[in-house]
């Protein structure tokens, strides 16, 4: 039998319209445009307004953005994954309405949450599928309304979070491009740095709560910051010792966009030019589940085929890795 990897051959992306400038969180919180570009990188980010808008309106937007643009049958998609840390509510899950919505009436489809590595690992999971031979097109799409999870009075979180969407679509390929390796770890003794305390089955929300806003995400930055350099560096250190790269073998960095400090700290590590490392973080903020698509939605005329792009991402749990890919088209 052929060998078969799992490829990339089409994405999509969506952000909301309403633009959140530093210049507008100034006049919210005790901030100022200097700090918040110096210290992560950002100009502004996304977010999602409307009445019933969940995360859902942002997967399917992008999805539907994919799907159109190649020529794509619904129907024939076997898989829809939603990755995401804001799922629209409890117990329905956000993909199967996703999947309906788009015209996926074939497929079947489930959410994964492992915060700002949700995607990450979620292509893990595109390629276990693909690779079984059992399903030929899933769907893989990365969405945050993280705007529903931020207390906008706490400048500790609510300079860097913002809403966003991406979507990727995986096939078997023939030519060993697509997925090649993988290193991901997870560390549940980070939770307590990076968390919503409320409204999940160990503390559902009470009045106190809502009062204290702890249904809110609290983060001690420094620690999730140091946490983020040492590992995002070490998962993708290893993924290029492992498969002899080099930075004149990698072709791009596509890196969770939390702290632009976090990614250029990862890219001196391993030596990469830095005109090699994407960035977005400067338009959208940290979309969580939506930063990595969103990249490569942004960036998709610029890779061709065969080149090599080493994924990296960190986020609460703690959950970080690394992935290897070539790509597999020419746009
Ligand atoms: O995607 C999931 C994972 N999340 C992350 O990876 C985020 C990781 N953490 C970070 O990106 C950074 O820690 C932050 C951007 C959240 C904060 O940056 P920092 O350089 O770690 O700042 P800090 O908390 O150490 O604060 C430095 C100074 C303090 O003032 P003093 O004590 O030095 O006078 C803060 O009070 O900056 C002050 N400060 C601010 N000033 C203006 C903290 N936040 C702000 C702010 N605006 N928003």
């Amino acid at each position: 039998m052929t060998n078969i990897s799992a490829a990339i051959t089409a994405v999509g992306g969506y952000v909301p319209d309403y633009i959140l400038t530093n210049q507008i969180l100034e006049t919210m919180v005790d901030t100022n445009d200097d700090w918040i570009t110096s210290r992560t990188g950002i100009k502004e980010r996304r977010i999602l307004k409307g009445v019933n808008k969940g995360t859902s309106f942002m997967a399917i937007q992008a999805a539907k953005r994919l799907i159109k643009k190649n020529n794509i049958d619904p129907k024939t998609i076997d898989l829809v994954v939603v990755a995401t840390a804001t799922p629209d509510m409890k117990a329905a899950s956000t993909s199967a309405y996703t999947a309906s919505e788009i015209g996926a009436i074939n497929a079947f489809a489930f959410d994964i949450d492992a915060a700002c590595s949700s995607f990450l690992f979620g292509m893990s999971i595109a390629a276990r599928y693909i690779e079984s031979r059992i399903y030929k097109k899933v769907l893989l799409i990365g969405a945050d309304k993280n705007s529903s999870m931020i207390n906008y009075d706490d400048r500790a979180t609510c300079i860097i979070f913002g809403d966003g969407a991406g979507a990727v679509l995986f096939e078997a390929n023939k030519e060993g491009l697509g997925i090649q390796d993988e290193y991901l770890r997870s560390d549940g003794t980070g939770r307590e740095f990076l968390r919503g305390t409320h409204g999940g089955s160990s503390n559902p929300i009470t009045i106190e709560s809502l009062n204290e806003k702890t249904h809110f995400i609290y983060q001690d930055g420094k620690t999730v910051f140091k946490n983020a350099v040492f590992n995002m560096a070490n998962a993708t250190e290893k993924i290029l010792d492992r498969n002899n790269l080099d930075n004149d073998k990698v072709d791009w960095l596509v890196a969770h966009q939390a702290n632009k400090r976090i990614v250029d700290a990862t890219a001196n590590r391993i030596n990469l030019d830095h005109k090699k490392v994407l960035m977005n973080i400067e338009k959208y903020g940290n979309t969580t589940s939506g930063t990595l698509p969103l990249l490569l939605s942004d960036y998709e005329s610029k890779f061709k085929k065969g080149d090599n792009l080493i994924f990296a991402a960190f986020g609460g749990g703690f959950n970080w890795g690394s992935v290897y890919l070539k790509w597999a088209y020419n746009s």
